[in-house]
């Protein structure tokens, strides 16, 4: 079996990263460790887009070359950014690696010697914060300062107005065999909102891409005329090419590629779902499984786009929650692919009750109860009856459902939602079985009893556990150990999704320990 491939876009280095980046990264985390846990070999990417006019503009706006200014972004900010998270790429390609523009060079030499690339001349509108090309029918009025003006309906600042020799990749004739593979693979481009205005774009029909500059050299040089550099995207989408091995290392390159998930916001879609594929076809290269694009994320409910930045960094979030609850917050909230708001208060509020009272109170509550009624060992169940069999049940649903919709569907709300579920029955049976009640009682019956609730309730907990490690993996690790798993199946990430509802794997006797509080209450913070 090939690895399990899944992508980041490659964030431009013109600035830290924010909300928006860690979104769509954390995502991608989530899905790379849940195809871990099921078992299958993954290879993550994500990386650094550092070439085209937008980050040299930045690097002279800032006084330093732009490979410095680039340096400098990514040990500063992006890395540490993504170590902070604890994301588990496996590898970081900076499009300013010879590892890369090589390899960008010889592609695109092929596509000239094969006559899909020819001189022409670009006149036309320019967004330098999207790096794009722009129709003039995409274009929206300025007004106030900038009236007269058209502007990049992203941006919303003025686009410049080009005329350039370039060269063109003949995208034109691509039309009719994107809209074909759109039809075959109906999973292809996901949302099916995005997928439709895809097709809508396409059938509207292609121009021809220029993919070349000529007034700026800050990119690869065309391989075959040095007044030019590769156009940005072209040079960046290779990306998830060279990374895996391209025209370099073909046992890698056929292991991995193409990438069977790339997930990007709803901001570069075209690019993925239509230019990409387009690319991969002049050449004969498989195309990629899907393209599944998150939705924007907006804070208090006004856009948070790349130039106009509400101010909050990840890190404010992370050092008033901590890590786990920030990866876990964003895709609990959100339906992935929808446009979503953050607030403080909505955070909060989710934060206690459903992490800090559903599942952390849980897990204390029953680690307490083991330590002070069974002494730390994990007592056998005797007295197994229908609301035990009720449970285990459900765990089977909660495991097949929660795997379908985060590790196939992309469903990351619905897997969550499909596991917090499961942890409300689970508090749903101690308050029905009351075994506070039952520690009264030192019958033998009522002992039985305590016994199998609470080796009930350890087991679903062990479970929950494993599925939460890809959201969650620090507070699951704190669980684990907590449970006394770690001494007897080992390290959580072992663990297979498939076998998590298996019950009976957590072996009695195992050492309970009361651990740490999971997540703590909230320090006073007022609201913005
Ligand atoms: N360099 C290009 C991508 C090249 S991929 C071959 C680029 N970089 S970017 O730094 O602007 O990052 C864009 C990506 O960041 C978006 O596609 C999205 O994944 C993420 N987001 C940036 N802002 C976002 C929001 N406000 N909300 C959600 N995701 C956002 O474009």
């Amino acid at each position: 079996m090939t690895s399990y491939y899944v992508t980041t876009p490659i964030y431009y280095v013109n600035d830290a990263p924010h909300l928006g980046h860690a979104y769509t990264t954390v995502a991608a985390d989530v899905l790379a460790r849940w195809h871990r846990l099921r078992g299958e070999r993954v290879w993550f990417l994500t990386g650094t887009d550092e070439h085209g006019q937008k980050i040299l503009r930045t690097a002279e706006a800032n006084g330093v070359g732009p490979q410095q200014w680039a340096d400098r972004l990514v040990t500063e900010s992006w890395q540490p950014l993504w170590d902070h998270l604890h994301i588990t790429n496996d590898d970081f390609i900076r499009t300013t690696q010879r590892r890369h523009t090589d390899r960008v060079q010889e592609f695109v030499q092929d596509l000239y010697d094969k006559g899909d690339i020819y001189k022409g001349g670009y006149e036309g509108p320019y967004c330098v914060g999207c790096e794009e090309f722009k129709l003039p029918g995409e274009l929206i009025d300025g007004e106030g300062e900038f009236a007269g003006q058209k502007l990049c309906p992203i941006h919303r600042t003025p686009v410049e107005i080009l005329s350039e020799e370039n060269y063109f990749f003949k995208l034109s004739e691509y039309g009719d065999r994107l809209l074909a593979h759109y039809e075959a693979h109906p999973d292809f481009i996901q949302p099916e909102s995005a997928r439709n205005e895809v097709v809508k774009f396409v059938r509207a029909g292609l121009q021809d891409l220029s993919i070349s500059r000529s007034t700026f050299d800050w990119g690869v040089p065309v391989p075959w005329d040095a007044a030019h550099v590769i156009y940005v995207w072209v040079d960046a989408l290779l990306n998830y090419a060279t990374a895996v091995g391209y025209n370099e290392n073909p046992e890698k390159f056929e292991d991995t590629f193409p990438a069977d998930v790339h997930i990007i916001g709803r901001d570069i879609l075209r690019f993925h779902a239509v230019i990409w594929p387009a690319m991969l076809m002049a050449q004969g290269l498989p195309l990629p499984g899907r393209i599944a694009a998150n939705g924007w994320l907006l804070v208090g409910g006004e856009k948070m786009s790349k130039s106009n930045l509400t101010g909050i960094r990840p890190q404010d979030l992370t050092s008033h929650f901590g890590v786990d609850a920030y990866r876990w917050y964003f895709l609990r909230a959100i339906a992935f692919g929808q446009d979503g708001s953050f607030s403080w208060e909505d955070f909060t509020a989710r934060y206690t009750s459903e992490l800090a009272n559903d599942y952390g109170n849980l897990a204390s509550r029953v680690t307490a109860m083991v330590t002070r009624y069974f002494g730390g060992l994990l007592p056998a169940p005797t007295a197994n009856g229908p609301a035990e069999d009720a449970l285990h049940a459900s765990l089977a649903t909660t495991v097949t459902e929660s795997d379908h919709r985060i590790g196939d569907d992309l469903d990351f709300q619905g897997g969550i939602l499909t596991i917090f579920d499961f942890i409300r029955r689970i508090n749903g049976y101690l308050t029905t079985q009351e075994p506070w009640k039952l520690a009264k009682d030192d019958s033998p019956e009522a002992r039985a009893r305590l016994a199998t609730i609470l080796y009930t309730a350890a087991e679903s907990l062990r479970a929950m556990a494993i599925l939460l490690t890809p959201i969650m993996p620090e507070t699951s690790q704190k669980l684990w150990t907590s449970l006394g798993a770690e001494a007897s199946l080992g390290p959580l990430a072992d663990q297979r999704i498939r076998d998590a509802a298996t019950w009976g794997k957590l072996p009695p006797s195992s050492t309970v320990t009361k651990g740490e509080v999971l997540f703590p209450r909230l320090e006073e913070k007022s609201g913005t």
